[in-house]
């Protein structure tokens, strides 16, 4: 089901002023509304190629099974260059990997694209920060929403929050040990470079983050900014917030 128009981006005064960047789109089925989203990107693009950055985690998941079966004949594959907002330092057949999560889920399903640039710790982060750098826009960068406020593995106290402006790729990690693995993640400047941000949010456990962006509240995700940025979230997530 398409879902309700987009809300009114909402601007949001908070006691300390800042504000939430974006729309807020309240859903009953959020890998449907996400899989309608990046058709509609698809065919908006205003080059040949197709670029899209992929996330991780379990809403991330069920969106890109989703998109493997509703998009199979409305995107050509062969078009698309896929790139990751950020990955877990393990091998990339380890199903902890980004990579083998967008691979199991969306990518073998497909079949197809033209081509994937996953994000490897062992070269550290500088190539893919040249590849970025190469790239220009990102058509879209999908994102997630971490019940502790995180997005890709930007997390809270993380040294990736204060990287130097002209960084779009660091590496990183929880200092608080609550999200695994040493990784790899596009910084706010990374994400930045993205025409349009989907963050997709998911059930009760996210109800507080949500709201905290919402609020425009100092947590990492607050701090998304891109050309356009959807927060695209169900009830369960949604519950509580004021209608726009
Ligand atoms: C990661 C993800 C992370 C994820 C959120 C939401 O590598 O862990 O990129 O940012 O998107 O933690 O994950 P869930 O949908 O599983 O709650």
């Amino acid at each position: 089901m398409i879902g309700a128009p987009p809300a009114p981006v909402r601007k949001r005064q908070d006691q300390s002023g800042s504000e939430m960047n974006g729309s807020l789109v309240v859903v009953d089925d959020v890998p449907a509304e996400f899989s309608e989203r990046i058709i509609e990107a698809y065919h908006g693009r205003p080059n040949d190629m197709f670029s899209i950055a992929l996330s991780g985690g379990e809403t991330a998941r069920r969106c890109y099974e989703r998109l493997a079966s509703t998009a199979d004949t409305q995107i050509d594959w062969w078009k698309v260059d896929v790139y990751w907002s950020d990955e877990r330092c393990v091998p990339l057949d380890h199903p902890d990997s980004n990579y083998f999560l967008a691979r199991q889920a969306l990518l073998d399903r497909v079949g197809a694209a033209n081509a994937t640039y996953p994000m490897r710790c062992e070269e550290g982060p500088d190539p893919y920060q040249l590849r970025v750098g190469e790239l220009g826009k990102f058509d879209v960068v999908h994102l997630g929403l971490g019940a502790d406020g995180h997005t890709a593995s930007l997390f809270p106290h993380s040294a990736a929050l204060n990287a130097d402006p002209g960084r779009l790729v660091v590496m990183n990690e929880d200092p608080l040990g609550n999200n695994p693995h040493r990784r790899m993640t596009l910084t706010f400047a990374g994400i930045a470079r993205a025409r349009l941000v989907i963050v997709t949010v998911s059930g009760e456990e996210k109800r507080d983050a949500l709201r905290r962006v919402v609020a425009g509240d100092d947590i990492p995700a607050s701090r998304v900014h891109a050309d356009r940025v959807i927060w695209l979230a169900d009830h369960a997530a949604a519950d509580g917030l004021p209608n726009p």
